[in-house]
C-alpha cells in the first residue's frame, strides 16, 4: 500500500500547473498501476476541490483504474468493423469463459478484460490486444489459446 508521502510526492510537482488533476492521476497510475483509494482525498485536499470531483474524473476516464489490474490485460475491440465480424460474440464468449464482466479480473489475478474502440486492425477483424500485442482474426479457439498463454 502506497504511503501518503509517496502519493504526495507525485502530486507536488503538478501543483503550479494549470489543470493539474489529469497529470497527477496519470503519474499516480503509472507509479502504482491504479489510483489507490487513499490518493483521492489527498489530491482533493492539495487541489482544493471536492473528493467527489476527483472521484468523478477517475471514474469517467476508463484509462484510470480504481483497483489494480490482473497480471495481463486483454482488450477486445468493440468498434463497428469488429462488431460486424463477430466481435460481440467473441467478447461474450471470452467473458463467460473467464466468469467476469468488462473491467473484471479473473479470480487467480491472471487477466483483466477491457473493451477498446478500434485497434487500427479493422481489416483483420475481430481484433484484440494482449498486453501490448495486437492480434487479428480472433475466433473462440484463438482467444482460448491466448488466454491459456497468460494463465487464465
Ligand atoms: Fe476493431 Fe478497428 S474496429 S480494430
Amino acid at each position: 500500500v502506497p504511503s501518503d508521502a509517496e502519493i504526495s510526492a507525485l502530486i507536488a510537482p503538478h501543483l503550479a500547473l494549470e489543470g493539474p488533476l489529469l497529470p497527477i492521476l496519470h503519474d499516480i497510475q503509472a507509479r502504482f498501476g491504479h489510483v489507490p483509494d487513499r490518493a483521492q482525498p489527498l489530491i482533493a485536499e492539495a487541489l482544493n476541490i471536492s473528493k467527489a470531483e476527483v472521484h468523478g474524473v477517475v471514474s469517467f476516464y476508463h484509462d484510470f483504474r480504481e483497483v489494480p489490474a490482473g497480471r495481463h490485460v486483454v482488450k477486445i475491440c468493440r468498434a463497428e468493423a469488429c462488431q460486424a465480424m463477430g466481435g460481440a460474440a467473441l467478447a461474450e464468449q471470452t467473458l463467460a469463459r473467464l466468469g467476469i464482466g468488462w473491467h473484471g479480473t479473473t479470480a487467480n489475478g491472471a487477466v483483466t478484460v477491457e473493451p477498446v474502440y478500434c485497434l487500427g486492425l479493422c481489416a483483420c477483424a475481430p481484433a484484440a490486444m494482449v498486453d501490448d500485442k495486437v492480434v487479428g482474426r480472433v475466433d473462440a479457439a484463438r482467444m482460448d489459446a491466448l488466454l491459456r498463454e497468460v494463465g487464465a
